[in-house]
């Protein structure tokens, strides 16, 4: 294995000093860019893209050729699991997701097997090996999935959607339905984190985008009971390297002490949570990622560098802080608003700490 040269992601995840927090962008690879509209029209879909590791590879190399960032992140969805379940996930420009054969009952759910991910999700593998081999060690690799809450949700659902309405009622009218499902989900979560760590990934991510819908009463026994499960079971160290785990969800600021006590590194910020506030919270237990608000993309130079020194005030001094969106750039934003966001942040930063 070639040795790490930028190191900063790893180190700030495990709240190690840095001379400066490290930046990456969630979405850092999609639409925004050109070069990735190009790359999706030549695979003919964003599935067929995903499917392609060497298409893959390229998309999640592309926002690392034009922009200094301290981390790549592989390029997929966190759909790939109820594709590989058999729903037949599709995506069509501009509409999302949509399932050929959504989850609407019991039996459908006890017959739904637990994806083999080198068998099933074998092109996320080698999707990860490529991209580790193309790196050369610059920057660390992500490998992520979705929470089994938010993969349900959309499992259930068929569709993207704001309310989920339909795992709503479930929820109430069948749980046990429902825990059957997350945890079917749960053990194939940990599988495919397991194999994207053992294909190279340095650090992984688990996205509950969804895990705001829920209650202060169903949020643990609904999500979080899940997660910590994923997180014990997921391997911790490779090649004598932590494997840190980050673990983000939208709408979760209520939540944050007891995301924190759960075993993973890092809990990603949305932009609605108070950073300062949620490092007094957590403590010195996690590192926190986060969370610029994905709109300043669209704003003026002043009023981007007026948040960047606003956000790494709030964060204050001290280590475990890695710069990011509060969610993931959105699809109309301009390249050059990212440039200058980043070389604000690059400025801003005094290098010592
Ligand atoms: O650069 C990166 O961040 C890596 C790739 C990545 C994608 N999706 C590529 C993508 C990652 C990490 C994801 C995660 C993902 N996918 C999440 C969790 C993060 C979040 O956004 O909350 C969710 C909920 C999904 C599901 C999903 N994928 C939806 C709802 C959609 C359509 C709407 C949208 O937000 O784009 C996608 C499509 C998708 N995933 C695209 C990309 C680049 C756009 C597809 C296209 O090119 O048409």
């Amino acid at each position: 294995m070639v040795p790490l040269k930028n190191s900063r992601y790893l180190r700030a995840l495990l709240r190690q000093p840095v001379d400066r927090r490290p930046v990456w962008l969630m979405r850092q690879a999609g639409r925004y860019l050109p070069e990735y509209r190009a790359l999706r029209a030549q695979a003919g879909d964003f599935m067929s893209l995903c499917r392609n590791p060497d298409l893959a590879c390229e998309a999640a190399l592309q926002p690392l050729r034009r922009f200094d960032l301290d981390a790549a992140i592989i390029f997929s969805d966190i759909l790939t699991i109820p594709d590989a379940m058999g729903l037949g996930v599709h995506f069509t420009v501009g509409a999302g997701p949509h399932f050929e054969r959504p989850l609407r009952t019991h039996e459908a759910i006890r017959q739904l097997a637990t994806p083999d991910p080198e068998a099933d999700l074998g092109y996320v593998m080698e999707t990860v090996r490529r991209l580790r081999r193309a790196l050369q060690g610059s920057v660390p690799v992500i490998g992520f999935s979705g929470s089994p809450w938010t993969l349900a949700a959309y499992m259930v659902e068929g569709r993207a959607s704001r309310t989920f309405e339909r795992i709503q009622r479930m929820l109430l009218e069948e749980p046990a339905a429902l825990h059957l499902l997350l945890d079917k989900l749960a053990e194939s979560v940990i599988l495919y984190l397991n194999a994207q760590i053992s294909a190279g990934a340095q650090a992984v991510m688990i996205f509950d985008s969804w895990g705001g819908l829920l209650s202060d009463q169903t949020y643990r026994p609904f999500s979080l009971d899940y997660l910590h499960k994923i997180v014990a079971g997921v391997i911790r160290e490779q090649d004598q390297q932590r494997i840190p785990i980050t673990l983000f969800t939208r709408g979760g600021g209520a939540w944050l002490e007891a995301q924190a006590a759960i075993g993973c590194e890092a809990l990603g910020l949305d932009e609605w949570t108070k950073i300062a506030e949620a490092r007094r919270r957590v403590g010195d237990q996690v590192a926190l990622q986060g969370n610029l608000s994905p709109a300043l993309l669209s704003a003026p130079r002043e009023e981007m560098q007026h948040a960047v020194v606003q956000l790494l005030a709030d964060y204050g001094s001290g280590p475990g802080h890695i710069v990011n969106l509060g969610h993931g750039i959105p699809p109309d934003v301009l390249p050059e608003q990212v440039q200058t966001l980043i070389e604000l942040l690059h400025q801003q930063q005094p290098r010592c700490e």
